[in-house]
């Protein structure tokens, strides 16, 4: 009975049972409906940029080019076959940038890079709280997911890829903080 009196948004959240927990029920509320003030507005928070990925022909001498030339805090080479790359993250203190290059013959940086053969911006990542909450609505809006199910990142956090062609023109990673 509760689900019917409550904001459209809520049932449908309600009936896929993931709102256990987040509501909280104000303390001068005894018919057990939770307070206005106290609804959350939308199940996931958007955080910070992550990280802005470049993809690049050469990965030793990008390295090079941040580690010896620019004197950035970079990582180990990491092999990442799930997701078709061999990745090194330099730290910016604010942000990182992650460098990507193909890895195996199906690797999407293949394509990337026969279209921008010198290397180029591949895709940015933004933070979320709730990864799940955020595909599921953004489903609800349209905005595709490149994977059906959020897939293990380099950070070993789940991550998933929007399209880019629902997000302005770029390719959006979320990855859960
Ligand atoms: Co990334």
């Amino acid at each position: 009975m509760m689900a019917l009196r409550l904001g459209g948004w809520r049932v449908a959240a309600l009936a896929r049972g993931c709102l256990t927990g987040t509501i909280r029920r104000s303390a001068h509320d005894s018919s057990g409906v939770a307070g206005v003030a106290d609804i959350p507005k939308m199940l996931w928070k958007l955080g910070r940029l992550n990280h802005i990925a470049i993809a690049t022909p050469d990965l030793d001498k990008s390295t090079a080019l941040f580690r010896d030339v620019l004197g950035a805090d970079v990582s180990e080479v990491q092999s990442l076959p799930d997701h078709g790359v061999r990745t090194v993250f330099i730290d910016l203190g604010n942000t990182k940038l992650e460098l990507l290059h193909p890895l195996g013959p199906d690797s999407p940086i293949m394509n990337f890079l026969k279209k921008h053969p010198s290397g180029g911006m591949h895709h940015i990542c933004i933070e979320v709280d709730n990864i799940e909450e955020a595909v599921a609505a953004l489903r609800q809006q349209q905005v595709r997911c490149l994977n059906e199910r959020p897939k293990t990142g380099a950070h070993g956090k789940p991550v998933v890829f929007l399209h880019p062609k629902d997000c302005a023109g770029v390719l959006v990673e979320l990855e859960e903080a």
